[in-house]
């Protein structure tokens, strides 16, 4: 899993960071996106304190050296639950250890964690201080949050506020806020990511009042224009989750260029295919389980369409194997010109 990475290394790196997504976000898809940005921040998928704690973890948090920079997402409530996950992921070599104060689903909320925790500020505080002293003591990393504006009938303007005074008095300075609130009640959580407004212009103002924190705005940020616009804005760091993911070719192989200020390096997107073929036969993992991470890597440009068809339909398949991404590509390289 490699050496973890300096803090102030970490720290410019979530200048600009893919979101913790379950399902999405796993490692075969950091890997690959990796292969597009050397130097944005991945966040893992949510894993939940109870899970690492007693559960398989080389699958749990098992990852790549070239992964880093790499943050796990934990989820949890219980502040020695979550203190002996980090103790845990410490040995793996994560560059920072996040907590989950945003995700609205069910089977979240029956574990009393995830975004009903934005009304619990005082119980995150003790989470996070418990997290940080066993980081500390383990020689482990930075602890961030990632949280919402407020939840349910709570009013943002003051909810965000105290969420920040209080957790950031325990010690945590980065936080990645999703602009806008969960309703626990009555939403899906993909409605969760869609319905409420987003709130940026609160979310600016409260990261104005608190010059010491760094904020990394979320929620709704399609383009890499968008991101780049947020960070002239002030912002200290913008997260994207569903336009990384769905269009990394377009988002993420411009990133380094763009937010980091790096010289132009074309990716070269056979070599990406190539790459995620020999990376396939030598995790010795179905090509489903990469390959459905790759099926944007063309989003928006001519051939897309070939591309995600090919995949898609061959993967599945009982003879499919590290090859059917190469042949995805000839493919789309083979292509009719209207196609
Ligand atoms: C499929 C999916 C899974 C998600 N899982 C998590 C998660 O495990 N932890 C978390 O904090 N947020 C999770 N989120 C929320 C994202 O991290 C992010 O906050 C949200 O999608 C808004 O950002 P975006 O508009 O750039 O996608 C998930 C989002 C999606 C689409």
């Amino acid at each position: 899993m490699g050496e973890r990475m300096d803090g102030r290394a970490v720290r410019a790196a979530a200048r600009f960071s893919v979101a913790p997504m379950m399902d999405w976000t796993d490692r075969h898809c950091r890997v690959f996106h990796r292969l597009l940005t050397r130097r944005a921040l991945l966040y893992t998928e949510m894993v939940t304190a109870p899970a690492v704690v007693h559960g398989d973890r080389a699958r749990l948090l098992g990852f790549s050296p070239e992964e880093h920079p790499v943050a796990l997402q934990l989820g949890g409530s219980d502040p020695a639950l979550l203190a002996e996950a980090v103790r845990i992921a410490c040995d793996f070599g994560y560059d920072e250890i996040n907590l989950n104060v945003g995700c609205p689903s069910d089977r979240v909320q029956n574990g009393a964690f995830g975004a009903c925790l934005m009304r619990e500020p005082e119980l995150v505080a003790r989470c996070v201080a418990a997290m940080r002293a066993a980081s500390e003591g383990a020689g482990g990393p930075e602890i961030t949050v990632k949280c919402r504006i407020g939840v349910d009938v709570q009013e943002p303007e003051s909810a965000l506020r105290d969420f920040l005074r209080i957790v950031s008095a325990a010690g945590v300075s980065r936080f990645a806020v999703h602009a806008r609130k969960a309703w626990l009640q009555g939403l899906s959580p993909k409605e969760n990511r869609t319905v409420p407004p987003l709130d940026y212009a609160l979310v600016r103002a409260v990261r104005d009042e608190n010059p010491g924190l760094h904020v990394s705005l979320n929620g709704g940020i399609e383009t890499l224009d968008a991101a780049a616009g947020h960070l002239a804005d002030g912002f200290e760091g913008v997260m994207l989750g569903r336009a990384a993911y769905q269009s990394p070719g377009a988002v993420l192989s411009r990133v380094d260029e763009r937010v980091f200020g790096d010289a132009p390096r074309p990716v070269d997107a056979r070599a990406v295919v190539e790459t995620m073929t020999a990376y396939t036969a030598c995790a010795g993992v179905p090509v489903k389980s990469v390959g459905r991470h790759m099926l944007g890597l063309f989003a928006g440009q001519p051939g897309a369409k070939v591309w995600r068809r090919y995949l898609s339909e061959h993967m599945h398949l009982p003879d499919a194997g590290p090859h059917t991404l190469i042949e995805a590509f000839d493919a789309m390289a083979r292509r009719p010109a209207h196609a």
